[in-house]
C-alpha cells in the first residue's frame, strides 16, 4: 500500500449506451441493455472519483457509438503525451480519433498509432514501465511503438482467455509509485511464459480468484490507496484490505453486459499539456 495521490481521469456518460454487435464474450446483441440505469452507475463511478478529491474531465458522447463509454481505450497518456488508439474492430475504429480529436483541443501533443492498440485497456503504466497485453485486441507491433514514443519500457503480455481480451480486465494495478509498484492479477488469463514474468516482476501481487475475475474485479481503479472495485470481487476486497489498501465497491452491473467495468469506463491522464 502507498498513499493515496490526485488522479486526472477522462470520462464519457453512457447516453448513447447499448449492446448492439458483439465483440467479446460478455456482449449479448439480444439482451436487453438499460442506458438509464447505466447512466445512473456511471455517475456513481464519477462521483466517487469526486469525492476522493481526483479531477474528472468529460468528452461528449457520440451517437452511435454505444462503447464509446470505455474511456480506457481511447488512448494511453504519460507525461502529457497521448498515443491515440487504433481499434482492432470496425464498430469501434471511430473512437479513437474522436478521442485524438478531444486531446488535441485542449492543447495536447498527440500521435496517430501507425498500430492496433486499444490504449488503457492494453497498456498500463506500472511505476517507470509499461504492461502491454496482447493476443486479443492490441497487436504486439504497438507495444514497440508505444516504447518508442515514451521511452518507457514495456513488457508484453500475452492474454489467453477471451473473456480477459483486454489486459485491464485480468490485471489491476495497485500503486504506480516506481518505488513500490504493485499490481493484482488473475494467472490462468496470461500465457505460462507471461505469468513468469508476472512472478519475477511483483513477486507480492496480490492474487485473484476465479470469482473476482468473473466479476470483472480486476477492472479496478485505483489511486495507491483507494481502490474502486466491482462488489462481486469479494475476495480480491478482502485482500486487499489485508495489505492496506482501501475497497470501494462501486456496481456497474449494467456496464458489465458490454464486457467492461470501473476502469474501462475510466481514462487516466498522466502529465500536463507539454
Ligand atoms: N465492448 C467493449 C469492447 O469489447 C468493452 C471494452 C472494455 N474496455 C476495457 N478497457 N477493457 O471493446
Amino acid at each position: 500500500m502507498t498513499a493515496a495521490t490526485r488522479r486526472h481521469y477522462l470520462m464519457c456518460e453512457p447516453t448513447h449506451y447499448t449492446v448492439s454487435y458483439e465483440i467479446n464474450p460478455w456482449m449479448d446483441a439480444t439482451r436487453f441493455t438499460d442506458s438509464e440505469l447505466a447512466v445512473r452507475q456511471w455517475r456513481v463511478l464519477r462521483d466517487t472519483y469526486l469525492e476522493l478529491g481526483h479531477t474528472v474531465e468529460l468528452i461528449d458522447p457520440v451517437p452511435g457509438l454505444p462503447d464509446m463509454v470505455y474511456a480506457a481505450n481511447g488512448a494511453t497518456v504519460v507525461d502529457g503525451v497521448v498515443y491515440s488508439a487504433r481499434f482492432r474492430y470496425p464498430e469501434r475504429a471511430a473512437e479513437g480519433p474522436a478521442y485524438q480529436k478531444w486531446f488535441a483541443d485542449g492543447g495536447y501533443v498527440t500521435h496517430t498509432a501507425a498500430e492496433t492498440n486499444e490504449g488503457e485497456g492494453d497498456l498500463l503504466t506500472v511505476g517507470d514501465l509499461i504492461l502491454a497485453g496482447t493476443g486479443f485486441r492490441t497487436a504486439r507491433s504497438s507495444h514497440a511503438e508505444a516504447q518508442e514514443l515514451f521511452g518507457l519500457p514495456v513488457v508484453s503480455l500475452e492474454l489467453v482467455d477471451p473473456h480477459y481480451y483486454h489486459l485491464d480486465t485480468a490485471l489491476a494495478v495497485l500503486s504506480s509509485d516506481p518505488a513500490h509498484p504493485q499490481v493484482a492479477y488473475y494467472p490462468p488469463a496470461f500465457s505460462p511464459g507471461s505469468r513468469r514474468v508476472l512472478e519475477r516482476l511483483y513477486p507480492d501481487a496480490v492474487i485473484a480468484t476465479e470469482r473476482d475475475a468473473v466479476a470483472l474485479g480486476l477492472n479496478a481503479v485505483s489511486d495507491g490507496h483507494h481502490v474502486v472495485v466491482a462488489p462481486g470481487a469479494v475476495d480480491l476486497a478482502q485482500a486487499l484490505r489485508e495489505r492496506g489498501y482501501e475497497p470501494i465497491a462501486v456496481d456497474t452491473s449494467e456496464l458489465l453486459k458490454g464486457g467492461g467495468g470501473a476502469k474501462c469506463c475510466t481514462l487516466e491522464i498522466r502529465g500536463s499539456v507539454a
